[in-house]
């Protein structure tokens, strides 16, 4: 088992051990047919009920079902009352729609660097960040572990900022004891396939804030104040898009959310044994679960340590390099994100909406992007490989195991690797 199966060994985990997500049973079935032997394939009754079990699931006192999590986070900078040219403050790195969407609102976004233990925005970077043009702070969670929530509101409430959580990695994740989503002014989930709720494509912004409720409401469905099954005028009272999920969507969304809570816990079991069976393997920086933070799990992100595997040359080519032999060993490790976002083209080259536009709007206060001001996110970007598969359900705690087995043999036996021969293109 010592041979590295990229150098001809044998494979640790067996082809068909690892099984796919979301697991589909006889609730989804059922009630993704209701739907289609309904008559209502837009917006239908099981958006609705989506919205009042969502509702009641996280703590929320308002929210809209999306056909996305963008779209949902796009929703929540209108809802926080930024108007073109605005600033809204976000981490340096996520995934692009923590980005896309102050852009979408004609705002501008102003990076923050990462805190390199949890991935998330570092709040002793935020103030900085601060300018008389600051209207948001949007937070990540990333990976399914909470920003650290207080010091981000205490930052909000000193210069009067809203707060948006981008929570499309992390429901369930609770900051201090209270879920993600019911921190900050508003915030957004996404129901895409990956998540930990998947209902395919969707999403949901969700508010305590009747005003905000009703101005995410606007922006969601064609600028008009009234939903599809109440009396319409048909009416545009702001510049709306069409953000509404469908009903087949939502159905598949009620069904898999009947069975989230036990997802979570699979996740946390599988995690906990991922950790114990990789502790102080040489090189491999484990995801930490700080105290007060309730992860969530969605993805195990580890980052190497590239003086401790004796490595001096670019950390990328060998983290590229090691995640192709752990996905020879069958390992499903992979790299999240292979850009910080102010090294992202639509940033360098300005290039958003033509014309130089938001940057160049008369309310915008010139902002440069620099990649080399965000030092820890590009070191957490070059470094690091995650995993979703073995963390969720029905992988056990078997499954994970055998995929720390795989881990391990690959940082093991690091010095047998030849970089060059297994990034050479083919
Ligand atoms: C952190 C984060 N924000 C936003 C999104 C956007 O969600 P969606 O794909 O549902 O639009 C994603 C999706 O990958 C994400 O990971």
């Amino acid at each position: 088992m010592s041979v590295l199966a990229i150098n001809g060994g044998e494979k640790t985990i067996p082809a068909g051990l690892l099984k796919n997500w979301p697991p589909i049973s006889a609730t989804d079935k059922k009630m993704v047919l209701a739907s289609l032997g309904d008559d209502k394939h837009a917006w239908g009754p099981h958006c609705d009920a989506l919205q009042e079990e969502w509702k009641r699931w996280n703590g929320n006192r308002y929210c809209w079902t999306t056909n996305s999590g963008t779209a949902a986070l796009h929703m929540a900078v209108a809802a926080s009352g930024a108007s073109a040219g605005d600033e809204i403050i976000t981490p340096a790195y996520s995934w692009t729609s923590s980005v896309s969407c102050i852009l979408h609102h004609g705002c501008v976004p102003v990076f923050a660097d990462i805190d390199f233990a949890t991935a998330n925005i570092d709040p002793s970077k935020i103030e900085a960040a601060v300018s008389e043009r600051t209207r948001a702070i949007l937070a990540v969670h990333l990976h399914g572990l909470p920003a650290r929530m207080d010091a981000i509101m205490d930052i909000a409430g000193r210069h009067n900022l809203a707060v948006i959580e981008d929570c499309c990695q992390a429901h369930g994740a609770k900051y201090r004891g209270r879920k993600v989503g019911a921190w900050g002014d508003c915030a957004a989930f996404s129901f895409n396939q990956n998540k930990c709720l998947c209902s395919g494509e969707g999403g949901i912004f969700v508010t305590d804030d009747e005003e905000m409720a009703a101005s995410a409401g606007q922006l969601w469905s064609f600028g008009e104040t009234r939903t599809p099954l109440q009396n319409r005028d048909y009416h545009a009272y702001a510049l709306g898009w069409m953000y509404r999920n469908n009903d087949l969507t939502a159905a598949f969304g009620r069904a898999q959310l009947t069975k989230l809570d036990g997802y979570l816990e699979t996740q946390r079991k599988n995690a906990a044994i991922l950790l114990k069976e990789l502790k102080s393997v040489r090189g491999l920086i484990l995801p930490t679960e700080p105290k007060g933070h309730g992860h969530n799990w969605y993805n195990f992100t580890c980052r190497m340590d590239m003086k401790a595997l004796g490595w001096n040359g670019s950390p990328a080519r060998l983290r590229d390099a090691m995640m192709k032999a752990m996905n020879a060993e069958g390992v499903p490790a992979h790299t999240w994100q292979r850009y910080i976002l102010p090294a992202m083209t639509v940033f360098r080259a300005k290039n958003a909406y033509g014309h130089g536009c938001p940057w160049s709007c008369p309310y915008t206060k010139d902002v440069q992007y620099d990649p080399a001001a965000f030092p820890v996110a590009q070191k957490h970007c070059d470094t690091h490989f995650g995993m979703t598969m073995p963390l969720r359900a029905p992988n056990d705690t078997k499954v994970a195991k055998a995929v720390a087995h795989g881990i391990r043999k690959v940082f093991e036996n690091v010095g047998k690797l030849d970089v060059d021969k297994i990034l050479a293109p083919k």
